[in-house]
């Protein structure tokens, strides 16, 4: 994940900047680093949104510190009341949803529209999961011996630390704090280092609920933070999002230490547009996909993979309609699409668009360049850009380039466009534009993602179906829904012997 967005503070600024904490064990604390970091809007990086803590690993040690503390008393809290807070907490969201989706705007960039959505799915989550403190469900089954009973529970797994990236800066913390909570788990959240006003915001909200002291922290910073996270020996789980090079380091050290592991990772995804759909549908879809949250979604239609037939036809269509597009502030209602997020974005995108013409030649469409006019030239603005004539081999077909930009490329037969879909390191999410319902069962059968759609893009997923992907997206596990709590709990078998002798299973015969 990019970082240059976030500045280490200036001594002056010309306006009084807001100075924001990191909470330990219910109170509200500086680093003991003494170094901040400016949290600035990437549509005008003149206006610093809050001035946070650069927290170093004594501070990450604290926090654990105060979650080890906290951990048996949340952890013998019955779980129906654990999920009455969070309900309460679910309460608190909702009453500020209107503030909380400005600020977010303000510091990520995304329309206000979307940022609404992205504290809606938090909302969504928190009520959700919270449901699942009266459930929990664990089993019962026949034991071997007679005079016997087994079933199992779900136990949780202890101090959790969670490494968020910036692109949903409230919805992805609440993905996983909050069934970490419902299952009895103890927390420290390191914020997205380009975003953390909504974690704090979130776990502000998680304060004002009751949650008790200890059991929620927040830590702000950059890598040393998350590198004192994922090293610390308390810590039972990691949960990461972000970008798979990370990913996979975070994975080797969690495997060195015996961590459970839970990782959220890249995507390329494609939607398989056939000759028989609604060419109008499948436009406005692809540039929903393609462009919402300016094409930074690990679910993005970052691939549009459409039948020779209607190629041209669709294309013409598709470029017609992203030329329109309005890019600007977020915070501008009139807005389509935002900023991306910080300089080294801008210059990854930028070089990707690069290589689409320079390397791999295919054409560009439209777009392809750093808008800088005006009011532009404050921000992160890159033109909203389509490649045609891309072929599977191609650079900008295989990687993931996670900005406004998206790939069109030519087939012939659904098998030959289910191969291409298939043909990349990634597996979150994929999408089908068909009237066929022949088409539509083919395509959801092999498909290897871990999301697919019918009739809509790959982005929009919702908060009780599991979320996560294949191969180098993840490491088989799901966030979201039910699914999830095999993510923060743990199975514990129990048998009980009321026979009032010694049986052995697998050895003794059994009477009839
Ligand atoms: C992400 O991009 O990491 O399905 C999350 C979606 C959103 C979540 C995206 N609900 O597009």
């Amino acid at each position: 994940m990019a970082t240059a967005k976030m500045a280490k503070a200036k001594r002056s600024t010309k306006q009084a900047v807001k100075k924001y904490q990191n909470y330990i064990n219910g109170e509200w604390v500086a680093s003991s680093s003494g170094e901040w970091f400016d949290n600035v809007n990437p549509a005008d990086t003149t206006d610093v949104v809050g001035r946070f803590p650069l927290s170093n690993e004594k501070d990450v040690n604290a926090a654990i510190a105060a979650a080890k503390s906290a951990a048996k008393r949340w952890r013998l809290t019955p779980a129906p009341k654990r999920a009455e807070i969070l309900f309460k907490l679910g309460e608190i969201l909702r009453e500020n949803k209107d503030e909380f989706t400005r600020q977010m705007t303000r510091e990520m960039g995304k329309v206000l529209k979307e940022a609404g959505g992205d504290v809606q799915e938090a909302i969504d989550c928190t009520y959700y999961t919270a449901g699942e403190g009266r459930r929990l469900h664990g089993f019962t089954t026949p034991a071997e011996m007679p005079n016997k009973f087994a079933m199992c529970v779900r136990q949780p797994v202890g101090i959790c630390g969670l490494i968020t990236p910036f692109n949903f800066p409230m919805a992805i913390p609440s993905w996983k704090l909050i069934p970490a909570l419902v299952c009895g788990n103890t927390v420290v959240l390191k914020s997205g280092e380009d975003v953390p006003l909504s974690s704090l915001n979130l776990i502000k909200a998680c304060e004002k609920s009751g949650i008790p002291r200890g059991v929620v922290n927040l830590v702000n910073g950059a890598a040393e933070a998350g590198v004192a996270l994922v090293g610390h020996k308390d810590v039972r789980l990691i949960s990461f999002t972000g970008s798979t090079d990370t990913g996979r380091i975070i994975a080797e050290q969690c495997a060195r230490d015996n961590k459970i592991v839970s990782l959220e990772m890249g995507g390329k995804n494609a939607i398989i547009i056939m000759d028989d759909t609604d060419i109008d549908n499948a436009v406005e879809g692809s540039l929903w996909g393609a462009f919402g949250t300016s094409g930074q979604r690990c679910t993005a239609s970052s691939r549009l993979i459409v039948h020779k037939k209607i190629y041209k036809k669709f294309c013409s269509s598709l470029v017609e309609k992203v030329k329109k597009l309005r890019v600007g502030n977020g915070l501008d209602s009139k807005t389509q699409v935002g900023p991306v997020i910080n300089d080294a974005a801008m210059e990854k995108i930028l070089g990707y668009i690069h290589i689409g013409q320079t390397h791999d030649k295919a054409t560009l469409a439209c777009g392809g360049k750093r808008l800088t006019r005006g009011d532009y030239a404050k921000g992160y603005f890159i033109e909203p850009t389509v490649f045609t004539n891309v072929s599977p081999k191609m650079r900008i077909g295989r990687e993931e380039i996670f900005g406004p930009v998206t790939s069109v490329i030519p087939f012939s037969t659904l098998d030959e466009a289910i191969d291409i879909a298939n043909d990349v390191a990634y597996g979150l999410s994929s999408a089908i534009y068909t009237q066929d319902v022949n088409n539509a069962f083919h395509a959801m059968q092999e498909l290897y993602t871990g999301i697919c759609y019918v009739n809509s893009a790959t982005i929009g997923a919702e908060v009780h179906l599991p979320f996560g992907g294949t191969k180098a997206t993840g490491n088989g596990h799901r966030e979201a829904g039910t699914q999830v709590l095999d993510i923060f709990s743990e199975w514990k078998s129990l048998y009980i012997d009321y026979s009032g002798k010694l049986q052995k299973a697998q050895i003794d015969e059994v009477e009839i």
